[in-house]
């Protein structure tokens, strides 16, 4: 069973009349439970809009998008929300609302998951003890610097437990310490039949990824097994 498959997948954006950029062109790409993906490649190359497509953000130019073996390319929003309960995903640049403390946003996550409050409260607990982070149960998000935010986010996702986790790159802003835990945690998701597809310009993720896909003026090449 496929998670994601992408086939013949091109993004075109309309620059002015006369001229279509082709960001994405011809992308096949399938990724299946388990599995921890990394997508590499230079600044602007699409990685982002790549992503988008297969959570369900952008529709494609041409080819077509099956999640979770349905075809979606056409779905309407209305029937893609189903499909969308089963996607975690982390955006490029995070967003926490302003006047939420990073514990309420956590029970807030944990509570859209379907658990009671008080089960809420605890699982949020025992996520921030995991990863050291009790400093910040209480620290609104408009003091939070942007690692903190992302480290944050991130708890949010592996709290809401969904069966695709998108992460766009996830440690951009975190510490070194930090960003090995959160490659090691990403990592023993794909051990509980997650499937990780992630972003990054990090280095460290090649030690840690099953497949590693090279981005290159919008095409893919799949560089390691
Ligand atoms: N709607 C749009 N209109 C015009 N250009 C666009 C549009 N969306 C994306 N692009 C262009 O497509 C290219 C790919 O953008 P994308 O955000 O996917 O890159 P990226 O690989 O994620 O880059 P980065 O590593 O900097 O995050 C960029 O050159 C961007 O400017
Ligand atoms: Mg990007």
């Amino acid at each position: 069973m496929s998670i994601v498959n992408l086939k013949d997948v091109g993004y075109d954006v309309n620059i002015s009349n006369h001229f279509t950029k082709k960001i994405l062109k011809k992308i096949n790409f399938i990724a299946h439970p388990g599995e921890f993906h990394a997508i590499i490649g230079p600044s602007g190359c699409g990685k982002t809009t790549l992503l988008n497509i297969i959570g369900s953000l952008l529709k494609p130019s041409t080819g077509s998008v099956e999640l979770f073996e349905k075809d979606i390319t056409n779905f309407s929003e209305k029937n893609i929300h189903k499909i969308r309960k089963n996607i975690g995903y982390i955006f490029q640049s995070v967003y926490i609302p302003k006047n939420m403390s990073v514990f309420e946003y956590l029970i807030f996550f944990a509570e859209l998951s379907g658990l009671e409050p008080n089960k809420a409260i605890e699982t949020s607990n025992s996520f921030l003890k995991e990863f050291n982070l009790q400093t910040l149960q209480y620290k609104k998000s408009d003091i939070l610097s942007g690692g903190e935010k992302q480290l944050v986010s991130l708890l949010s996702i592996l709290i809401s437990d969904p069966q695709l986790i998108l992460l766009d790159e996830p440690t951009g802003s975190v510490d070194y310490e930090h960003k090995l835990r959160i490659w090691e945690s990403i990592k023993s998701l794909c051990k509980t039949n997650k499937t990780i597809i992630v972003v990054s310009h990090d280095k460290k993720i090649l030690e840690y990824a099953d497949y590693t896909h090279l981005l290159n003026y919008g095409e893919i090449f799949q560089q390691k097994k």
